[in-house]
């Protein structure tokens, strides 16, 4: 066996600070390290692992795919793709489905999209309104959304185009709105940014300002999409209809899959030859898709999830740090003196994966399909760590 923390530093770019684990299978919710240890899965690799580990019918479907066709290209039609297209569009305010293979990709499209859409209407407005605080992916243009300079340093000039204002704050958005703003692109929750969810009046009031200065509302589901929050997408929590979804980490339960979901008037101008992607949609992520979608969307799934959610949230209340956060995802906002990292490492000693989200805030994204008994397990070993 090769000595994978040695030969990792050696031949991978260092730009991730990794644990020295690696890890050998799973089932459920749980992890096996190549030790044979068991970790209680509370992150599911960042929002990701809808259906945690080796989940029978998705395990299934990639197999049985694995044996016809696992890609060809968008010159032809693939029918689980058409699949996943129609349940996204019948369970959102979206008509029209373009798939690439992540979160950063899917908001690309839809800053293509808004761009596009003004141009063929003959309007030169390319401006989107962001969030300080917000998280919207890593290539030059999903960065520029990004209001962190945290994240931006080095890599200027950024595309230029983006203005960013204070989250949950309509006067802030009305200030940096300018002749050329196409439109608003914002997160139901934070999540990179700590779990900080949107007001309700904030969203909904956002939605008629859009809608009165014809600009498109864009809601970036990448993280609180598919269940996460307790509905299929977090803005149906709230009285809004966004003109753009976008869609990816839990999607595909583990296989790399993007979704920018438009309403059609807006959908129409991605036009042949105007925007694509090789692998996007392929048999393999959209069958894997299509089951997640499923399960997801079976009558009592999502209200599993938030039943979940809440016990959850009620069992992190009695640490008395304030928790935030909607459904299975979940943020508790830890005090200066303890260190988020600290309590991210010592859980992984004993056995239970979160992660850390913002300044100093423990993030619970665990796979949607956790129960109450696992969920007692988890708060037993951070009990242990917080009384230390
Ligand atoms: C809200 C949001 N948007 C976009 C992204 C970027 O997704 P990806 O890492 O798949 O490119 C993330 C990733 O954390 C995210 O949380």
């Amino acid at each position: 066996m090769i000595d994978f923390v040695e030969k990792g530093n050696e031949y991978l770019i260092g730009n991730y600070t990794r644990f020295p684990i690696s890890f050998e299978k799973g089932e459920g919710v749980y992890l096996y390290d190549k030790a044979g240890k068991k970790y209680l899965d509370m992150l599911a690799g960042i929002a990701v692992n809808t259906l945690g580990y080796n989940h029978p019918a998705l395990t299934e479907a990639i197999c049985q795919q694995a044996k016809k066709v696992l890609h060809v290209s968008n010159l032809f039609y693939i029918e689980p793709q058409i699949e996943v297209a129609k349940l996204l569009v019948e369970n959102s305010s979206g008509d029209k489905v373009f798939f690439s293979n992540s979160g950063a990709e899917a908001n690309e499209a839809a800053i293509k999209l808004a761009r596009k859409y003004f141009y063929d209407k003959g309007q030169y407005r390319y401006e989107l309104i962001t969030f300080k605080g917000g998280f919207h992916g890593r290539t030059m243009k999903t960065l520029a959304a990004t209001a962190n300079p945290a994240y931006q340093e080095g890599f200027e000039p950024l595309p230029e185009g983006f203005k960013y204002a204070e989250f949950n704050n309509l006067d802030s958005v009305k200030e940096q709105l300018t002749d050329k703003t196409a439109g608003v692109m914002v997160e139901v929750i934070q999540g990179e940014g700590g779990v900080n969810p949107v007001d309700k009046t904030f969203i909904e009031e956002l939605y008629l300002f859009c809608k009165q200065n014809d600009l498109l509302l864009i809601v970036d589901e990448v993280q609180t999409g598919i269940g996460r929050t307790g509905k299929l997408f977090g803005y149906q929590y709230f009285d809004v209809e966004p003109d753009i979804i976008t869609s990816a980490k839990g999607l595909g339960g583990g296989v790399p899959i993007g979704a920018t979901i438009a309403k059609k008037e807006v959908a129409s101008a991605l036009s042949p030859g105007t925007h694509g992607s090789t692998f996007g949609g392929n048999y393999l992520a959209t069958v894997s898709a299509l089951v997640v979608l499923k399960e997801v969307l079976k009558e009592e799934f999502l209200e599993k999830v938030r039943e979940n959610g809440e016990y959850l949230k009620e069992k992190l209340r009695k640490f008395g740090y304030p928790i935030k956060g909607l459904g299975l995802m979940v943020g508790m906002e830890l005090p200066e003196e303890i260190s988020v990292k600290d309590v991210v490492r010592k859980a992984l000693d004993k056995g239970l994966i979160v992660g850390s989200a913002g300044k100093n805030t423990l993030r619970f994204v665990p796979p949607l399909i956790i129960k109450k008994e696992e969920i007692d397990d988890g708060i037993d070993i951070l009990t242990k760590i917080l009384k230390d």
